[in-house]
């Protein structure tokens, strides 16, 4: 079967054989000219079993590993951030960088034929390590929504920020999708001595904001609807402590915040996905949590870490980390007496790397 069926428009190319990917041995035979269109979102009663993430796309970089995403054939795709690397004030050159994106056929292929919700991290946003002092934050807000295509409906387009909600599937097996903005609210970081790792230091401020209070008053709300499974992403990492380089780390007290949400609304099923570190892992924190939260971080799409060695980090689930081009998989087992959930790091040929399997009623509130 071919994953890029829904996307198959024009004549056929080339052919290429994948023989690690799941389906071992099958030509997969694509397209020269891929639509240029977006597959729509499941609906409101779609049980979604498997999605698929990743972040971190050097635009002018080939990206074989859509081949393999495309083969998971997944129900839903997340882009959890530094979609380009733009790094522009210039609105027009940012443009053109996410054109570069849209010229790449796996990319049109795989966005034609999978539903895709997005947020974004600096990159894309607009400056390295950049937050809300950025002068052109609402200009790239709207190059963001030019290219996810965001209906004109929808309340991304009513308010200042990217960040988005939904919730897909009937009663009993719904997947609540929250995508957070990191970025155009953050207040500035507070910088330290030089080191490996990155400049920054943790500030406790009480005036420093990750979200900005109308996302965080929205964010309650949305934890406070019924959904069975959760999954939050966070363009920067949550859970590991490590300051230096970027993660909800260096604003301890935001951190503390959203744990403290998780626990005040009682919501269950809160698994956290996020990127940005051109590495991948897997982190599990039971401090000060109503139940194991997990946060899998999966980056990067094309690039490979040139330090090769991650961050101190311990709530780490075990030694392994994947410092090669990766994307994540969260699958939901919802035939089971209490449904399961396995997350998984995946590497460019589709082989698992990290993995854990839990239940949802290891996910609840006491
Ligand atoms: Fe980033």
């Amino acid at each position: 079967m071919n994953p890029f069926n829904a996307a198959s428009a024009g004549g056929i190319a080339c052919a290429f054989s994948f023989p690690a990917l799941p389906m071992i041995g099958i030509l997969i035979v694509f397209f020269s000219a891929p639509a240029n269109t977006s597959a729509e979102l499941p609906g409101s009663n779609q049980v979604l079993r498997k999605i698929v993430f990743g972040s971190c796309i050097k635009q002018d970089l080939p990206t074989p590993i859509f081949y393999t995403m495309a083969g998971e054939f997944p129900d839903l795709i997340l882009f959890l951030g530094d979609n380009i690397y733009a790094d522009t004030e210039d609105m027009t050159e940012m443009r053109a960088n996410y054109d570069r994106l849209e010229a790449n056929a796996d990319f049109r292929r795989l966005r034609s034929g999978f539903p895709i919700m997005a947020t974004w991290d600096d990159h894309d946003f607009g400056v390295n390590d950049g937050g809300a002092d950025f002068p052109q934050r609402e200009a790239s807000e709207q190059e963001f929504m030019r290219f996810w295509k965001v209906p004109s409906q929808s309340p991304i387009r009513t308010r200042p920020g990217v960040y988005d909600a939904q919730i897909f599937g009937p009663e009993g097996q719904r997947v609540q999708v929250i995508m957070l903005d990191t970025r155009y609210f953050r207040s500035p970081l507070k910088k330290g001595e030089k080191r490996v790792g990155g400049p920054y230091v943790a500030d406790d401020s009480p005036t420093k904001t990750m979200l900005g209070e109308a996302q965080w008053a929205w964010f309650k709300k949305e934890l406070e609807k019924p959904a069975e499974v959760r999954l939050i992403g966070t363009s920067i990492q949550l859970l590991p402590e490590a300051k230096g380089q970027e993660a909800w780390g260096n604003l301890p007290r935001e951190r503390s915040r959203l744990i403290r949400l998780v626990k005040e609304t009682k919501a269950g099923g809160v698994i956290f996905l996020s990127g940005d570190r051109h590495w991948a892992e897997l982190s599990c924190c039971r401090e000060q949590t109503p139940y194991p939260l997990y946060e899998i971080t999966s980056s990067s799409f094309n690039q490979i870490h040139p330090r090769g060695t991650p961050t101190e980090n311990r709530f780490r689930t075990d030694e392994r980390t994947y410092h090669r081009e990766n994307y994540g998989v969260v699958r939901i087992d919802w035939s089971c007496d209490i449904p399961t959930v396995t997350l998984e790091v995946k590497d460019m040929e589709g082989a698992i790397r990290i993995e854990n399997k839990m239940t949802i009623g290891d996910l609840q509130p006491n």
